[in-house]
């Protein structure tokens, strides 16, 4: 993996302050009433106006539910027990259906892993992109029509005339992707969720679709939160990177500190399982356990059975009993592991 630093990286020092979306003590609990299990405990997270920030972490950590929370599109046995969501300014946990459309609509866009599952294989895909048009912008039939092909003309779909006409079967992933992409786009979103956007797709259609993302986040000052396992794409995209770990995030902070001075012992162990090292008898490096059964520890940190410092370290009392706060290491760069010295007392539970 080479850790490459992004331009947009330098962009965001010059962002404002105050957050699009601010995910605060976020908790998110799965199951029947009276038997649900927390997946999510305390989660924050802040993206700022034209920043690319990438949530990471194992399978089943939280990613897409955080994501799914910020636009209330949880499945439904999910339920958001406590915290605050704020997209620019608004309480997006007190918005009623009508100011929820439009916020899905119009001021965020999605995209997902799938791209060909999210379209109607028996309509036409220019169709499809021109009725979220007319019904978000309430744009005429020709209107629409026209400006679907505007879409997929500048997110390089070639013939875009005539491939409005086609039926999804006739779309390669990586075409179905820009499709759903220029679905995304045809509202002039603040933020863009894209959930894993290219892990179907094919090494090189991948680069395509990174590119393509990244420059579209640049025209238009768009904010990106951007969900992957592949921590080559977050260091070629991202100016942040939030680390999640049993429902919580364990570390965050600038892409090439985190990618190239990681702090917790988990994102480390993150980053040597995606250089795909093999160990002495060639197999390839896993990580031992999972995150999942880690929500069931009652005390201490949630990293803690996995964790090889925590084993020896003269912290090893505190990592059983306690769990961490999130602290300042270096900067904005925050670490959740009571071996990291924080380098000031702001902490955030
Ligand atoms: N519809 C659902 N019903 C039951 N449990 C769910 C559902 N959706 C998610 N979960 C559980 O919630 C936890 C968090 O899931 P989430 O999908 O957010 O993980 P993730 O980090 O996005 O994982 P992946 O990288 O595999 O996409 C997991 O334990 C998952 O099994
Ligand atoms: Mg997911």
């Amino acid at each position: 993996m080479s850790v490459v630093v992004s331009l947009a990286e330098r962009r965001s020092a010059a962002a404002p302050a105050e957050p699009l979306l601010a995910i605060e003590d976020l908790h998110v609990a799965i199951g029947s009433p009276g038997r649900a299990a927390p997946v999510i405990e305390g989660m924050n997270l802040e993206i700022r106006r034209s920043e690319i920030v990438a949530l990471v972490g194992e399978s089943g950590s939280g990613k897409s539910l955080t994501a799914l929370s910020a636009t209330r599109l949880l499945p439904r046995a999910a339920e958001i027990t406590r915290g605050r969501i704020r997209f620019d300014g608004a309480d997006v946990l007190a918005m009623g259906p009508r100011a929820l459309d439009g916020l899905r609509g119009n001021r965020i866009g999605m995209i997902f892993q799938q791209p060909q599952a999210m379209l109607d294989p028996t309509c036409r895909v220019g169709d499809q992109v021109a009725e979220s048009l007319r019904q978000h912008r309430g744009l005429s039939r020709e209107a629409a029509g026209a400006r679907v092909v505007e879409l997929f003309r500048e997110v390089g779909i070639p013939a875009p005339e005539a491939r409005v006409r086609d039926f999804p079967y006739a779309f390669s992933g990586g075409m179905a992707q820009r499709v759903m992409i220029a679905a995304a786009l045809s509202a002039d979103p603040d933020l863009l969720i894209a959930d894993e956007p290219t892990t179907a797709l094919d090494v090189t259609v991948q680069a395509q679709i990174l590119r393509l993302l990244h420059e579209q986040c640049r025209r238009r000052r768009m904010s990106l939160l951007l969900i992957s396992h592949d921590l080559g794409i977050v260091a070629a995209l991202a100016d942040r990177v939030a680390v999640m770990y049993a429902g919580r995030v364990i570390e965050e902070g600038p892409a090439r500190a985190i990618l190239s001075a990681p702090r917790h012992p988990y994102t480390r162990a993150l980053i040597e399982c995606s250089l795909l090292k093999r160990d002495a008898g060639g197999r390839l490096v896993a990580l031992p356990g999972s995150a999942i059964s880690a929500r069931e520890l009652s005390h201490g940190c949630r990293f803690q059975p996995r964790c090889a410092i925590a084993a020896q370290s003269p912290h090893n009392h505190d990592c059983c009993s306690n769990e961490p706060a999130l602290a300042c290491c270096h900067g904005s760069h925050k670490a959740r592991c009571w071996a990291v010295k924080p380098e000031s007392e702001e902490v955030q539970q």
